[in-house]
């Protein structure tokens, strides 16, 4: 559905309709509303436009009377023809090229996240990303002075990214998570997204099968379906995946996991869980993929070490990412593995964006090697867990007869279960209405489910909070 973004000049000397006229038809015949496009109903244009309904009916007629919009049978309109005139040249049919390609549309829930995240006004209580108070300003305007010292150019790097930041990386993964891995085996990727979607392409057939935690973060990437890939939810239980329901893995079968923190649950894989579902995939030959973005926000004790730690046999690729940590806006994240395999990526990383951001890598090796780093994690720690500790207290005041939750140990989320079958997607709309927005359950779910992810990273506590008891009172309705 087409959205408005403009609104007519009433202080002009042209006719409120004729400017409307000329709005819709130069945004035809630009192309950016493409043939076949539908309109908002004529009630809704009015509410956009700010104008009456009247003015809307005397525009559209005049577009109709062109032939570039036509009424379809459910009585509304949609775009016909770019063209009102036959000497005008016709662009190409876009809707063609949308269409085909790889990648599915998002859903429209997360198209609708990723539109509103935009706009001011809204209490974000699922986004996954850091408030931008908790950014580390003076660190980053500390690190950037000292760029020109220490850059020598910002010229293209080679396929594995800088090496003085893979060196930084591969001391870093031995003394934090006990991953011996030398700098041979770490590619610096434009986020860790990135690394996901350069395995899925060069690394996976169509058709290949990916387990996954049921829910995971996997369902909102939609990285491995566009690729082709067969999409398998294996179900969770307090300690991790229940790995023993991995039936028909084939040769090119792979495991995606997040152990520590996971995305959306929050729950972190015990120990003991670890290696068992190392051995399993080891004795069956199911390569695991294990995405690191929150193992370092612990907040009362370290999570266990990554699988990756264990491994003795090249069995497991492992992704790092600072978007969870420092910035997104960074887009720097790693992808640990055999060397052959590393050496694969970096080489079809090469022909796809040339490697990631140079200024980033930079930035990112002068700041781990500064030792501020920890200081910033130290704070960044203690913060979040302030802000789990009111988002928990919130939801135990007006959530206890209504839902379940975990308590998160470390990372951003809290999964809010619902315990009545509420429709999830309501909730959603009807707390937009009160300006909260939410990340419903059901985008990381392979079935329907009637569960929230309650990010605290994002939203202040305060308004965490009011917006807690908001939630609260639309679910208390459907209860
Ligand atoms: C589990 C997980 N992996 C990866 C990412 C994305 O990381 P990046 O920004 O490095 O691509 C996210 C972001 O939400 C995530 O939750």
């Amino acid at each position: 559905m087409i959205e408005f973004e403009w609104k007519p000049d009433k202080t002009a000397k042209t006719p409120i309709y004729r400017q409307i006229v000329k709005y819709i038809s130069d945004k035809i015949a630009a192309g950016d509303w493409v043939i076949g496009s539908r309109l908002p109903s004529q009630r809704a244009m009015a509410l956009a436009f700010d104008v009456n309904r009247s003015t809307i009916v005397t525009a559209m007629e005049e577009l109709l009377s062109y032939g570039i919009l036509e009424s379809d049978f459910g009585g509304g309109t949609r775009v016909k023809s770019n063209s009102w005139s036959l000497l005008m040249s016709q662009p190409p049919d876009w809707n063609k090229y949308i269409s085909s390609g790889p990648f599915h549309a998002n859903l429209p829930t997360i198209q609708t996240i990723n539109k509103l995240e935009f706009e001011p006004g809204y209490i974000r209580i699922g986004t996954g990303e850091l408030a931008p108070e908790l950014y580390p300003n003076k660190l980053v305007t500390k690190i950037f002075r000292r760029m020109p010292e220490v850059v020598p150019h910002l010229g293209y790097l080679g396929p594995l990214g800088l090496p003085e930041l893979g060196r930084a990386l591969s001391e870093r993964l031995q003394l934090e998570q006990g991953i011996e891995a030398d700098p041979a085996n770490i590619m610096v990727a434009s986020g860790s997204l990135q690394g996901l979607q350069l395995i899925s392409v060069c690394m996976l057939k169509r058709g290949s099968r990916v387990y996954t935690e049921a829910p995971t973060y996997l369902k909102s990437l939609q990285i491995f379906q566009s690729a082709g890939m067969n999409l398998c939810g294996i179900p969770m239980d307090e300690e991790g995946i229940k790995y023993w329901n991995i039936k028909g893995a084939s040769i090119d079968s792979l495991l995606y996991t997040i152990p520590t923190h996971h995305n959306p649950t929050g729950l972190v894989m015990s120990e003991e869980r670890r290696k068992a579902l190392l051995s399993f995939c080891q004795k069956n030959c199911l390569p695991v993929l294990e995405d690191d973005a929150y193992g370092q926000l612990w907040f009362e004790e370290k999570p266990p070490k990554a699988i990756k730690a264990s491994d003795k046999t090249g069995s497991v690729i492992y992704l790092g990412t600072v978007s969870k940590t420092m910035a997104p806006g960074l887009r720097i994240g790693w992808v640990v593995g055999p060397e052959a395999v590393v050496q694969r990526l970096g080489d079809v990383k090469m022909q796809t964006d040339y490697g990631a951001s140079s200024v980033s890598q930079w930035m990112m090796t002068e700041l781990l090697t500064s030792g501020d780093y920890d200081i910033y994690l130290d704070d960044l720690r203690r913060e979040l867990k302030g802000r789990r500790d009111n988002a928990l207290a919130a939801l135990r005041r007006n959530f206890n007869d209504m839902a379940t939750w975990n308590r998160p140990s470390g990372g951003f989320y809290i999964w809010l279960r619902l315990n009545k079958k509420v429709p999830i997607d309501k909730v959603f709309h009807e707390a937009l209405q009160h300006g909260l927005l939410l990340n419903p359950g059901n985008i990381y779910d392979y079935i329907e489910n009637h569960a929230i992810r309650i990010s605290y990273a994002y939203a202040d506590p305060e308004d965490m909070t009011k917006a807690i008891e908001i939630l609260a009172s639309i679910v208390e309705k459907y209860d």
